[in-house]
């Protein structure tokens, strides 16, 4: 790494010590054929969003908001979008917010008060991390998608004589494992202890559940859940959608910094996303082809060592760092867009390959990726 002025030099010996120790990251072109995008089905460059933004420009939709939802930021492309997610979700009302990543921080910093708990799965994204750092509610993790001790937590918590609310904090898919979260069974917690759910869809929103409600598409309109929907994954734009009752919307609109304090997204994103709802809604046969080509993967990934997950998201865990990062070197100089996931992303000595299967692929680029794979592996 080259000499830095003295002002930087922390910051230089930092990454001279990522470097050292193989964690080093740089922003790369895009390169190869998609197996790592969360553009699950292929909408970000479909047509119809084209369209939808097309049509939206020349109806007079603003590129920018011009300010902060409460101030003159407020557009009708947002309302309109948030009836219409509302509807499709089954919740009482949606918020639109400029990202998932700023959604997930402002429900765990605004919504569980002094007092209260909050008891979440060990391998809850980044965001809600940032969140429960700036909540003012205790915070207590529970081994992943384990939900006999989710429930054995809530039940010590109360014994212990707290009197707040129980706030539980999941995925329901998650992304660097692929795995599902014991949905009905956290339900049942919540039911139990009076608890409200925090449930973050980024993995399943378009790709799961009727019409890609996601996968607890069944707990909307519940008093007790709130749900997270992002838009930049098989949606195809970005933003995301806080869906839930009434009182917790408008508490956010009047307690979230994130959201108060920040512009509002592109009223053209706005008109985007509304556009891919219907598209979840039109046009099942994405779902299903995604599906079938999952299943696909899953036939020739696992054999290699990969985890049949029944998802779009297909873990080839390595262990090792160095022979992860060998691998998916290679596999990407043979033209495959796979990429290596190290910690502190994923736990030490998990190391993996994250398999992504979207439509922006064919069955045939799997076989191909299958063949790489199994000569890069040894
Ligand atoms: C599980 C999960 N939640 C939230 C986010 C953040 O969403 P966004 O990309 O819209 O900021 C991500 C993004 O990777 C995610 O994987």
């Amino acid at each position: 790494m080259v000499a830095t002025h003295p002002l930087w030099q922390a910051h230089h010996d930092d990454l001279t010590a990522l470097a050292a120790r193989g964690r080093i990251r740089a922003l790369l072109p895009r390169r190869g054929r998609d197996f790592a995008s969360n553009d699950y089905l292929a909408l970000s460059g479909a047509g119809r969003l084209r369209e939808a933004i097309g049509a939206a420009l020349a109806r007079g939709v603003p590129a920018g908001s011009g300010g902060s939802r409460l101030l003159r930021g407020n557009d009708p492309e947002h309302e309109a979008l948030e009836a219409e997610a509302a509807a499709w979700a089954g919740s009482e009302t949606a918020l639109f917010v400029s990202s998932g990543y700023a959604a997930n921080v402002a429900l765990l910093a605004t919504l569980p008060q002094t007092g209260d708990v909050i008891v979440h799965d060990d391998l809850i994204h980044a965001s809600m991390h940032e969140g429960l750092r700036l909540s003012r509610a205790a915070a207590l993790p529970v081994p992943h998608n384990d939900a006999d001790t989710f429930a054995a937590t809530c039940a010590q918590w109360r014994a212990a004589g707290h009197t707040g609310r129980i706030w539980l904090a999941f995925e329901t898919l998650y992304s660097m494992d692929g795995d599902c979260a014991p949905l009905s069974d956290l339900a049942a917690i919540a039911e139990r202890y009076d608890a409200v759910m925090l449930i973050d869809e980024a993995h399943a929103t378009g790709v799961f559940g009727h019409d890609g409600r996601g996968l607890a598409h069944g707990l909307d309109g519940r008093a007790d859940t709130v749900v997270l929907r992002t838009c930049g994954k098989a949606l195809g734009v970005e933003g995301a959608l806080v869906c839930g009752p009434a009182v917790m919307r408008d508490f956010l609109v009047n307690r979230a910094r994130p959201f108060i304090f920040s512009t509002a997204p592109s009223p053209l994103m706005a008109a985007a996303v509304r556009e891919a709802i219907r598209i979840c809604v039109d046009e099942p046969q994405r779902r299903a082809a995604l599906a079938a080509l999952s299943a696909h993967a899953a036939r020739l990934l696992t054999p290699l060592g990969a985890r049949d997950t029944g998802t779009q998201i297909l873990p080839l865990i390595l262990g090792d760092d160095a022979r992860c990062m060998r691998v998916a070197g290679a596999v990407q100089a043979a033209g495959f867009d796979v990429r290596g996931i190290r910690p502190p992303t994923v736990a030490p000595g998990t190391a993996r390959l994250r398999v992504s299967i979207t439509l922006n692929t064919t069955p045939a680029d799997l076989d191909a990726l299958a063949t790489t794979l199994q000569d890069s592996l040894t």
